[in-house]
């Protein structure tokens, strides 16, 4: 009797901590519409230990296993990662640095104070060859931003004639002097960072203007027809800034338009990384969830000037932003990254892949050791965060089909506040096979999700999950995979129906055959 009295009370509990949502699966797709892999894209700024200690750390370090300097086990899981892109050197560093700084013998290479960054010295060891190697090294197309706001056009385009030109040029000389024969043919060129704050506090029709004269001299060193150069783009709801850039560059030498917006509670009080409250955490997922408006809003500015979707939106810093670990150097912004950095990762992903149409191109801020890191590094002990997983998990969406996914969800409601519990998005690989990634963002509630599948009949349904307790749960160096991907038992298909079970604050990853 007590046994089952038991299992009544039970059953009633969880029925009263699980929600019931609804979502439709379009499986049929639509050889236009790819996720581009790039949305997928890191950071990585001359910035605390993101580059010395977290990537690098030098060529004569017999203590940490490295490759040209840069650590293997960061190499080996960057790898996993299947990091498409990374940005480089800034952010606002960018605009303070002077790529020629960083070439030649490097016992020769000048130092210089990093103003923007705990004003340490820069000893400028790490420099284009050393970034644009390790890009090779983990199979990454490396994504330059230039100095726009204290260079000049003439030092930008002697970079991408260093870096691009596979003639005979003074430029070319001197990279094959510096012991590399072919060029890299970079890509991805940023022209400037935040020029309406760091760099430089320009208005957005003077921007536009230095714009178009950098643009114009930055072709005719690569093969133009592979140059896509970005421009620095709104912070987070200027959007009189998109608008601005649109209205005034002309669009043939114009192939991307940035966008930063980091999820924060507010920029004088952040709130800590992983002693938050529910307070905080609902505050940081409204401003996460945010993204979703601010993309609305710049896809239809872009759409008004650009409606065939030529010119790409970038998102090229996202990410949450909190106070510093206590003890550490305010300017080096390194923090912890908790179940709450997982949910903030699996919600802004699912928004890009649902608007890959315009959005083709992001970068999370920042790869080691900064802000919303994947890795965590202290000296030789290295731990991957619940942000690398959920990057991980999703990566199946890189270069596949999109497909529609369609949720009904109930709300996460803290006092009078509610935000959509549920998100998701979906697509089909080369392969065959179609992958759906869901987050549940509510800390204390299960979810149990009904999704209708349209235009196609699976056989099996597999999956992975990550989840943990707390919402403030995190790996530590003591305790690296406290939080880490687990097979997924809560999936089950029946015809053309699946259901979901979620657990409370959980991104889950599903694969249908
Ligand atoms: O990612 C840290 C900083 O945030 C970048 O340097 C800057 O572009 C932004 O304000």
């Amino acid at each position: 009797m007590k046994k089952r009295l038991l299992s009544f009370f039970l059953f009633v509990v969880s029925l009263s901590v699980s929600a019931q949502s609804t979502a439709t699966l379009s499986a049929q797709t639509d050889p236009e519409r790819v996720i581009n892999r790039h949305i997928y894209g890191h950071f990585a700024e001359h910035l605390g230990r993101s580059i010395y200690g977290g990537f690098y750390v030098g060529e004569d370090n017999k203590k940490i296993p490295n490759t040209a300097g840069v650590r293997n086990d960061v190499i080996e899981a960057l790898k996993r990662l299947k990091v498409p892109n990374l940005r480089w050197p800034g952010g606002c560093f960018a605009d303070t640095y002077h790529w020629k700084d960083g070439i030649g013998p490097k016992k020769d290479r000048p130092t210089i104070v990093n103003t923007w960054w705990g004003g340490v010295t820069e000893n400028n060891s790490f420099g284009t060859h050393d970034f644009l190697n390790m890009c090779e090294l983990l199979g990454a197309e490396p994504y330059l931003a230039g100095n726009m706001a204290s260079g000049t056009v003439q030092e930008l385009i002697d970079w991408v004639q260093y870096v691009n030109f596979d003639g005979e040029s003074p430029m070319s000389k001197l990279r094959r002097e510096n012991g590399r024969e072919k060029p890299w043919n970079v890509t991805y060129w940023g022209v400037g960072n935040e020029a309406w704050g760091c760099g430089g506090n320009m208005t957005a029709e003077y921007y536009a203007n230095e714009y178009r004269k950098y643009a114009t001299f930055m072709a005719g060193w690569s093969n133009d027809k592979n140059i896509f150069r970005i421009a620095s783009g709104a912070n987070s709801a200027d959007y009189n800034w998109t608008e601005v850039l649109m209205k005034n560059i002309p669009h043939n030498m114009l192939e991307g338009v940035a966008l930063h917006h980091y999820a924060v509670i507010d920029w004088n009080k952040k709130g800590p990384a992983k002693d938050f409250t529910e307070q905080h955490y609902f505050a940081t997922m409204k401003s996460a969830l945010f993204m979703q408006e601010l993309v609305d809003k710049h896809t239809a500015i872009m759409d008004k000037y650009d409606p065939k979707k030529r010119v790409a939106l970038v998102v090229d810093e996202w990410g949450g932003w909190y106070e510093v670990e206590p003890g550490t150097n305010p300017g080096f912004l390194y923090q912890q990254n908790t179940m709450r950095d997982a949910m903030i990762a699996g919600v802004t992903l699912n928004i890009f892949n649902n608007h890959s149409d315009r959005i083709r191109m992001a970068n999370l801020a920042q790869t080691i050791n900064v802000l919303q890191a994947v890795i965590l590094t202290e000296e030789e002990k290295m731990i991957l965060t619940p942000t690398y997983h959920v990057m991980e998990m999703y990566n199946v969406h890189q270069d596949a089909f999109y497909l529609p996914l369609t949720v009904k969800t109930t709300d996460y409601t803290l006092g009078k506040e509610k935000l959509p519990a549920i998100s998701g998005s979906a697509s089909k690989d080369k392969n065959g096979a179609t992958h759906i990634t869901l987050v549940n963002i509510d800390p204390k509630k299960g979810q149990d999700i009904t999704v209708s599948i349209d235009g196609a009949k699976f056989k099996s349904v597999t999956g992975r999950v990550l989840a943990s307790k707390n919402i403030q749960d995190h790996n530590t160096f003591d305790k690296p995979d406290n939080i880490k991907p687990v097979n997924f038992k809560g999936a089950n298909l029946k015809g053309n129906t699946l259901t979901v079970k979620m657990p409370a604050g959980s991104v889950v990853a599903l694969q249908l055959k």
